[in-house]
């Protein structure tokens, strides 16, 4: 199986999971990225079913409504039973690395609103250690250089994503050899230092289940 066949089964899995409790008046939290984009086309199925999504993205709001779903601000609703994304990287807790399509911030945002966090990804995001994927920062622009040194601090190598500007109009810097073995104390370290706006560990809300796509099938994995 190609790795964007591991992707779609992985969403197939989600879309069963939810299937079963979509109410006229749900809204669900949708991620960004390849994985996230299977998921919203096989949602697409079931738009008659559910009221509609907040997205992490502009990227997947976009796509949400090119398949007639309508999308929410996150202001105007209340509760969240189901938030679905991908991830960069896992570790057997589900404590995540995310921001790869740099929307770490939206989607650590809706990811504190849902009730559940459904994680999709391939087989090959499941790590012993989290930190060979390059973790996202989202950093204020003024702040790039500050908040640079202080990673450096802090054992990591910073690298300004060159060209990236997010959807909240800052810019990312990907820091690379991080050995993370306690990620939700350097997730918190990460967050500490001013300028940043958020950091790519989802640690401190890890997600609830994750089904991985593998070539002998998909597997639940829950922590
Ligand atoms: C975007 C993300 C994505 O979930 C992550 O990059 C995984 O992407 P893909 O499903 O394309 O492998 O965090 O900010």
């Amino acid at each position: 199986m190609t790795q964007d066949e591991l992707k779609q089964a992985t969403a197939r899995a989600a879309i069963e999971l939810i299937k079963p409790h979509l109410e006229d008046d749900m809204i669900l939290g949708i991620g960004t990225g390849s994985t996230a984009n299977f998921f919203i086309d096989m949602l697409a199925e079931l738009k008659d079913d559910f009221d509609g999504a907040v997205a992490s993205s502009e990227a997947s709001a976009e796509r949400l409504k090119s398949h007639g779903i309508p999308v929410y601000d996150l202001n105007s609703v209340s509760n969240m039973r189901f938030y679905v994304d991908g991830a960069d990287e896992s570790n057997d807790q589900l404590h995540l690395i995310k921001g790869g399509g740099a929307a770490l911030t939206r989607e650590k945002i809706v990811a504190a609103v849902a009730e559940e966090f459904i994680c999709i990804a391939d087989e090959s995001k499941l790590v012993g250690v989290l930190g060979k994927f390059p973790l996202p920062v989202e950093v204020i622009p003024m702040a790039r250089s500050h908040v640079g040194r202080e990673i450096v601090k802090l054992g990591g190598d910073p690298a300004y994503r060159e060209g990236v500007v997010t959807d909240n109009g800052n810019i990312i810097l990907d820091v690379w050899n991080m050995e993370i073995i306690d990620p939700k104390a350097t997730e918190a370290a990460i967050n500490q230092i001013t300028g940043v706006v958020t950091n790519g560990l989802f640690a401190a809300r890890p997600a609830d289940v994750l089904f991985l796509g593998t070539k002998d099938g998909v597997k639940t994995i829950k922590p």
